[in-house]
């Protein structure tokens, strides 16, 4: 039998988010849903892209699914299965405090939105590897042989180690930390990153090494990712599969082919329309009129409706459900949250790629 590719699972997903809710407590009494009801399966292999406006919920998502949260922060419905690398599925949210220290680094491991700042500026670089690898691994290997690894993992971001290693944070540039950052995620060789925003803080020459970097790095390692971005060009280019989100809900997910060229939800192909092309004629964007609905204050029928150009009576009155229109294998349906989906396709016209 031929081994099968990355990316086509020989046995299920990986990570496979259900029905989760995530809150904050916001004062005594109240409490802010961010995120809603989302649902999704990630194979091995996969990338998934999720994007959307400043607040939708990405990152505390993101948070959510590792419980990365801030203490006033809470997963509150819902179910974060995951495929150990052992085999045995867990549940994130009952993983207790020890179990879920070893899953993070070894399992999953995220790179933080504006992670800058996320090393510490006292310690060398080579410390921050030493303390990663010490704190996780069961086994005590010799410093030498850690700094050894460290070094390799360097190298696979194109980092110079003899000159990184010894150096402190603020002797880098932003570019260089942010490899190091994803190279330090890399140390356990987690089956899952996540990435909130990777590229965000850096010129335009840095994202493009930063990019390819992480297309040779899943080719190596074949870990799965999730990626949150505003970058739609981004998106384009690294991942398989798109979920757009807007007011805390997931509301059209297929693979990237299909959000480009397909998009089923009006949210989702304004968002690509606001994208000015790279080729071709160039035209002014159309930015979307309004802005998004505070989470906790949605109208009763679908959050998009006051700002939809498709929308009809009964856009007011029905919420919207995210709902298959091309069913596929391995977590590539194409589904969207539009009581109009099955209409005519929408245009994108501008959008990237
Ligand atoms: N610590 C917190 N306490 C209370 N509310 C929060 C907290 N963090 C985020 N929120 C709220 O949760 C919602 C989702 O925020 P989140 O940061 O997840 O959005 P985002 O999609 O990542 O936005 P951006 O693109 O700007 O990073 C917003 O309404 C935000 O104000
Ligand atoms: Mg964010």
């Amino acid at each position: 039998m031929t081994p099968k590719p990355p990316g086509r699972a020989a046995d299920g997903p990986l990570l496979s988010v259900r029905g989760v809710d995530v809150g904050y407590r916001t004062g005594r009494r109240t409490r802010l849903t961010a995120v809603h009801d989302v649902s999704f399966d990630l194979y091995p292999g996969q990338s998934m892209a999720l994007v959307g406006e400043s607040g939708c919920g990405k990152t505390t998502l993101g948070l959510g699914l590792l419980r990365l949260l801030p203490r006033t922060g809470t997963v509150s419905a819902g179910q974060v299965l995951f495929r150990r690398k052992r085999g045995d599925e867990v549940d994130v949210r009952t993983l207790a405090e020890e179990d879920l220290r070893r899953f993070r680094w070894n399992e999953a491991a995220m790179v933080f939105q504006g992670a800058m700042n996320a090393f510490n500026p006292v310690l060398r670089v080579e410390e921050h590897f030493l303390d990663t690898f010490r704190a996780h691994e069961h086994t005590r290997r010799p410093r030498a042989e850690l700094l050894e690894e460290s070094a390799e993992l360097l190298e696979m971001v194109r980092l110079d180690p003899a000159r990184v290693l010894p150096s402190h944070p603020h002797e880098l540039s932003g570019g260089m930390r942010q490899r190091a950052l994803i190279a330090l995620a890399l140390a356990l060789r987690p089956q899952l990153l996540i990435l909130d925003e990777p590229t965000t803080a850096l010129d335009v020459l840095t994202q493009r090494s930063v990019v390819e970097q992480l297309t040779e790095l899943r080719e190596r390692l074949s870990f799965s990712m999730v990626f949150i971005t505003h970058d739609l060009g981004l998106a384009a280019e690294l991942a398989d599969r798109v979920g757009t989100m807007y007011a805390g809900r997931l509301i059209e997910t297929g693979t990237t082919r299909d959000l480009f060229h397909r998009a089923r939800h009006p949210y989702t192909s304004a968002l690509i329309g606001s994208v000015p092309p790279v080729v071709g004629d160039l035209h002014v964007p159309e930015p979307l009129p309004g802005g998004p609905p505070g989470i906790d204050e949605l109208p009763p029928g679908c959050p998009f409706a006051p700002r939809c150009p498709r929308v009809t009576e009964e856009c007011t009155a029905t919420r919207p459900e995210l709902r298959v229109l091309h069913p596929r294998d391995e977590g590539l349906s194409h589904a969207a949250a539009c009581l109009h989906a099955d209409g005519a396709e929408l245009s994108t016209r501008g959008g990237h790629p």
